[in-house]
């Protein structure tokens, strides 16, 4: 244990300054050193993993890179058409957006940080993230391929569309702690045959977070020209808003309500489901779920669920490098299957670092 830090003493911290820690730090004015030290503080008791600790203290020391600029209070992940996002601009709200349509690969190093950065500049305490995880290796209608079974939720990983499936739920999970920490509010989007649930991530995100809430709608209820249903997951109850109630069915049928999948009998003569031409554009958000989810953006941004008490947020450097130096760097705390690795490689590599003598907490080699 270094010299001159916090140390618990008998439940109690003793203060012994030393200068040399702050080196870094000085750099960062009083404000932000407070907001890092509480995300630090937060990403601590939620049980975060190392690396992604690792990460966001790397983003802070940085004198490069802005962080706690407060700049968004709404920030979409797989934005798509971008229905939500446009929306939420029009309204005036601050947005930011990630799509590979957009350029921004997940989970490629540079797209995952510039997301983590994205969030660490969001307004603390008062924003919200929408994320709509990639479901097509989620959900039944691909379930002959992706073959994922509670036993074997992974699925079959040979298919890169399965892997990929994986990689992005792992990142998301990640992304959502730091949200977390943040004090955002978070919505996860997926068709509601999805078995997304089922990863090892997700279940265990849903153990770290106190309370999770869920639940479905129906797109065709918000004008979409299929019935398709959905499920969302949030840390704020109202995520219940979205459920307009059971589907009328003339609003499916009549106005001439699309199928997106057929069903045929397969060669054991079971019957089968396939996706058609119309199964594609069921991933769209239609304009009425986006104007309903900015009606709601107060709410998303506020009424979170508050897991952690105030009294732990003190602007305590010290302890924060305390308690890092004393998480171990286990294997599995690297989060390999959302490669996590080459985003702290990423980081720590960075020319403009000012790490100081916090340098030696810094593996320059993986473990
Ligand atoms: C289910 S759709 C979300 C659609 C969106 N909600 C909308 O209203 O249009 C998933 C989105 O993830 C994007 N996507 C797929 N793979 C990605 C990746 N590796 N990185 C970033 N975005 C990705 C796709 O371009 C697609 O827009």
């Amino acid at each position: 244990m270094p010299e001159g830090i916090l140390v618990p003493t008998g439940g109690e911290y003793k203060h012994q300054p030393v200068q040399s820690l702050r080196v870094g730090m000085e750099l960062m004015d009083p404000a932000k050193r407070w907001k890092l030290n509480v995300v630090l503080q937060r990403l601590f008791l939620l049980g975060a993993p190392k690396v992604l600790i690792a990460c966001v203290l790397l983003l802070a020391l940085s004198p490069t890179t802005p962080v706690f600029c407060e700049a968004y209070e709404f920030i979409e992940l797989f934005s798509g058409t971008g229905w939500v996002t446009k929306v939420m601009k029009a309204n005036g709200i601050p947005t930011a957006s990630f799509d590979i349509l957009l350029g921004e690969h997940f989970p490629g190093k540079q797209d995952a940080m510039l997301v983590l950065l994205t969030i660490l500049n969001a307004k603390m305490d008062n924003f919200w993230c929408m994320i709509g995880l990639v479901c097509s290796s989620w959900v039944t209608i691909s379930k002959g391929t992706h073959c994922r079974e509670p036993w074997a939720p992974l699925g079959m990983t040979q298919h890169q569309f399965v892997a990929d499936g994986n990689a992005l739920t792992s990142r998301a999970c990640l992304l959502i702690l730091a949200i977390s920490a943040m004090g955002g509010g978070w919505l996860l989007e997926q068709p509601s045959t999805s078995c997304v649930e089922w990863h090892p991530r997700v279940r265990l995100l849903w153990r770290l977070l106190p309370e999770v809430f869920s639940a479905k709608w129906w797109a065709c209820m918000y004008g979409a020209p299929t019935a398709k249903r959905h499920i969302g997951w949030s840390n704020c109850k109202t995520i219940k808003c979205l459920d307009l109630g059971r589907m009328v069915r003339k609003l499916h049928t009549k106005k001439g309500g699309l199928k997106s999948t057929k069903t045929y009998r397969n060669k054991e003569g079971k019957k089968s489901f396939a996706g058609n031409q119309h199964l594609k554009g069921t991933g769209t958000y239609p304009p009425a779920f986006a104007k309903k989810l900015a009606r709601l953006h107060t709410r998303f941004c506020s009424k979170r669920t508050l897991w952690f008490g105030t009294h732990l947020e003190v602007d305590n450097w010290e302890l924060s490098v305390h308690l890092f130096e004393e998480l171990p760097w286990e294997e599995a705390d690297w989060w390999p299957d959302a490669a996590m690795e080459s985003v702290f490689c990423y980081l720590r590599g960075s020319k403009d670092l000012e790490l100081g003598s916090l340098r030696r907490l810094f593996p320059t080699h993986l473990p």
